[in-house]
């Protein structure tokens, strides 16, 4: 029997992730034995999951070493990897923004300093803007950046907004609404294409339902 092999992103998203593929029908009742492992399979389903870091589930899938996976429209944006975008899960909403310290205004006289860990999708909206931007490349706590004097703005994704309250900043502007997507390797798609489309298809009732 075929086996589906299903990249995760490991955290908060992934658990909720990995709740909607068991109501599915595709249960693996190791993966909640609590233990450091990261592959867990159920070969009667047919089915084989691994925990990945968000930011790589779609290089796993990309390159084919996972059949499927879920990642967020944010990294899809970013790295834009070769793969099939498939379904919106509709769950781990949230938004690209602008953000800056309370009372900013832009000098488009002078080039914007912009801090993020997304630096294509910075690129992308300044250049649909027509302003001129240094990009600072960072890999987190990108808040910290503007009150530091680093930054004149941020580009990072706000969910509930709480981070930025707490740290005096405020959303300049939201540009691209986030949410999890089921992503395919385009190959394996082929070959697998009916456990795939049936996936698809008992994860797409449940986002009807939410
Ligand atoms: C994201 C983002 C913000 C925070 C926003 O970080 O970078 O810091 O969430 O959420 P809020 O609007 O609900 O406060 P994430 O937790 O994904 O991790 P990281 O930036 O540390 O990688």
């Amino acid at each position: 029997m075929k086996m589906l092999n299903v990249a995760l992103p490991k955290g908060r998203l992934g658990e909720k992730v990995y709740a909607m593929f068991e109501k599915a029908g595709y249960e693996c009742p190791s993966i909640k034995e609590n233990n450091r492992k990261l592959i867990f399979e159920n070969k009667e389903k047919g089915v084989r999951y691994f925990w990945v870091k968000p930011s790589d589930v779609a290089i796993y899938v990309e390159r084919g070493a996972a059949d499927i996976g879920v990642a967020g429209k944010d990294i899809l944006l970013e790295y834009k990897p070769d793969v099939y975008e498939i379904l919106d899960l509709n769950i781990g909403k949230c938004s690209m923004a602008v953000a800056a310290k309370k009372g900013f205004t832009d000098d488009r006289n002078r080039t914007l300093r912009v801090a993020t860990k997304f630096a294509n999708i910075a690129k992308d909206y300044y250049v649909s803007q027509g302003r001129d931007i240094d990009i600072i490349h960072l890999n987190g706590s990108i808040e910290i950046a503007p009150i530091l004097g680093l930054s004149d703005v941020i580009v990072d994704i706000v969910e509930t907004g709480t981070t930025l309250k707490e740290n005096d900043l405020e959303v300049v502007e939201k540009f691209v609404p986030i949410s999890a997507r089921l992503i395919a390797n385009k190959a394996n798609f082929k070959f697998k294409s009916e456990m795939i489309e049936d996936v698809k298809a008992k994860l797409l009732e449940q986002t009807e339902n939410l």
